[in-house]
């Protein structure tokens, strides 16, 4: 099929909500995509976020092939040995007492919602009505209509009325501000170690180490979104974990499975036995497949975390370099850039298809999320392209 014919039968069978660029791909290797001419692509974004082995890692791939030719599904009605290895490794990885798998992102933070809800109306009385869940302004959990609801950014909160009652964004790194909302009705607050869709916004730590230790005090449940940050993305397993502090309930989901739909969240012992049985489930939730991606995935991610941080902190000093970029921030392989007046972040990204680079966009800022495995040279080769395209922005 020509791009034409390809984006054609797009056009006419899949509802129309992705503004999508100009390329298709159609196979992957290392960081590299190819499109349907064999043309390469350097890929800072790996999928957004997902394919942090890279394209096709071949332990990866061998081991999902396996698994895919030895049990492809397995009700949750059985027991999956495979979902069960993979929990004791997260668990013993992690330090959390507990996890359930799900599906995607959006998912991982229902179940993170509900258990929150359902361990304060467990403890507290369901007539006491705390079950309030504050979050942050500028946040981003997901487009299901409950974590719509928990996103704190109103351009997502048209069309779909009604929504899930029992939300109140607060201004992000503003302790007064999270003190005075912690009022009866409060069970939880969700925040981003990084707000990503955000813009790519790293919380302040000392905000995250105050508002955890104030919120631990009237047995508010922190509860961490670490789906854009998780799984290695900053240089540690989480994102919380470079500001000292655990949460009670952390989600995730993009990288975990290297590239198969995964989401989960985890929890504290204390909340262990709060989620009984009949609570929650998920048909898929914790598929063999998927987790012989995500095994190979936690077995690989924590042996690259000190090459994370180095590559993170050069790709930062090196952007910051660059013409047109007034700002860079992030922390590890999670990188935002702001562009000086005029520069349009969707128009650079274009403009680095055409030459051989996938970048993402966040809000108005650039965004980075190569592959974890991305050498030294790989990320020059990318600087290279966007340098030149930067300077013909520019000129
Ligand atoms: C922080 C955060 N939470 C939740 C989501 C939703 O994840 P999914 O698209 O897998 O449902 C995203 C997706 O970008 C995210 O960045």
């Amino acid at each position: 099929m020509t791009f034409e014919e390809i984006k054609n039968a797009e056009h006419e069978n899949i509802m129309d909500t992705y503004a999508r660029f100009s390329l298709a791909i159609v196979r992957g290797e290392g960081v590299y995509a190819f499109d349907e001419e064999g043309r390469r692509y350097l890929d800072m974004g790996s999928g957004i976020g997902v394919n942090c082995l890279g394209y096709c890692d071949p332990d990866w791939a061998a081991a999902v092939s396996k698994q895919a030719a030895t049990l492809n599904h397995c009700s949750n009605l059985y027991y999956n040995p495979i979902q069960i290895e993979l929990a004791e490794k997260i668990c013993k990885l992690t330090g959390y007492a507990r996890v359930f798998f799900g599906n995607s992102g959006a998912e991982a933070n229902e179940g993170a919602i509900k258990l929150a809800r359902k361990y304060s109306n467990d403890k507290y009385g369901a007539q006491k009505g705390r079950n309030k869940i504050l979050t942050l302004q500028n946040s981003f959990h997901g487009r299901t209509v409950t974590t719509l609801s928990a996103t704190g950014q109103n351009s997502f909160h048209q069309h779909f009325d009604p929504f899930t009652p029992g939300f109140e964004a607060i201004p992000a790194n503003d302790f007064d501000a999270l003190k005075v909302a912690c009022g009866d009705s409060v069970c939880a607050v969700i925040m981003e170690a990084i707000q990503g869709e955000g813009g790519v916004l790293p919380l302040d730590p000392e905000y995250v180490k105050k508002s955890a230790a104030f919120l631990k005090e009237k047995d508010i449940l922190l509860i961490f979104d670490e789906v854009q940050t998780g799984a290695g993305r900053t240089g540690a397993f989480f994102g919380f974990e470079h500001f000292g502090i655990r949460p009670d309930i952390v989600s995730m989901a993009k990288g975990i499975a290297g590239g198969l739909p995964m989401g989960a969240f985890l929890c504290t012992d204390r909340l262990a036995d709060v989620m009984g049985k009949g609570s929650h489930g998920s048909t898929f939730g914790g598929n063999p497949i998927a987790s012989a991606g995500a095994l190979v995935v936690l077995d690989k991610i924590p042996k690259l975390y000190r090459q994370i941080t180095e590559n993170g902190e050069y790709l930062r000093n090196e952007l910051a370099k660059l013409p047109g970029i007034t700002q860079v921030r992030g922390m590890g392989l999670m990188v935002g850039a702001s562009l000086k007046d005029g520069l349009e972040a969707k128009d650079v990204a274009s403009a680095c298809i055409q030459k051989g680079l996938l970048v993402l966009t966040a809000k108005t800022a650039l965004r980075f999320l190569p592959p974890l495995i991305i050498t030294r040279a790989e990320i020059d080769e990318a600087l290279a392209i966007l340098k030149t395209v930067l300077e013909e922005q520019c000129a």
